[in-house]
């Protein structure tokens, strides 16, 4: 009996906890927020596995790497301006994302570091597949629009 009423108390707890951190959390931007991060994710995971290839620590694999190399091209290419609301910022939400307000205020600077990245992945596409110097040869041009973007636009961590 004394166990049973323990645990009754317990899951309470639990709920009222999940319940009231559920509550604080859900703001009217977070998923818009996520939405952003779920792209910059999968660019990570496909640019990883092109960047695993150059170094040597996979195998070279034509396939796999045309087709990270169209992913990052297709994300690039994608309309993803309803995930970046004004206001979704790092000015007005500190602690939930590391977009900083010079994303919207410098508008379209943004945008072009985003054309870039679509040249440089369009190339990568087109040669990733002929060989591992070919992902070799094309991945600074990536890393490079990324880097550009986050060094303007992203808090550092
Ligand atoms: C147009 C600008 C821009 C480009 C281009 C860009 N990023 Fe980002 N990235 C951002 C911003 C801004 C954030 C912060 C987003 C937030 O916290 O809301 C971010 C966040 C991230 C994150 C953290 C995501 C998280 O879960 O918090 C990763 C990883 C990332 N970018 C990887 C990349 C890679 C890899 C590339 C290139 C293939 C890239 N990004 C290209 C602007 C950019």
């Amino acid at each position: 009996m004394m166990t049973y009423g323990l645990k009754l108390i317990c899951s309470l707890g639990v709920a009222v906890a999940l319940g009231g951190s559920v509550a604080s959390a859900a703001g009217e931007f977070d998923n818009a927020i996520k939405a952003r991060k779920a792209v910059m994710s999968l660019y990570a995971w496909n640019l990883g596995q092109l960047a695993a290839m150059a170094k040597g620590e996979a195998d070279y694999n034509a396939d796999a790497a045309t087709t990270a190399a169209e992913n990052i091209r297709i994300l690039a290419s994608m309309n993803n301006g309803s995930a970046w609301p004004q206001g979704s910022d790092s000015t007005a939400l500190p602690g939930q994302t590391r977009a900083k307000v010079e994303a919207w205020t410098t508008y379209p600077e943004s945008a072009e570091i985003g054309k870039q990245l679509i040249v440089a992945a369009t190339a990568m596409s087109e040669a990733a597949g002929s060989g591992v110097e070919g992902v070799r040869s094309n991945i600074g041009a990536i890393g490079g629009s990324c880097k550009a973007c986050h060094e303007k636009f992203r808090e550092s961590d």
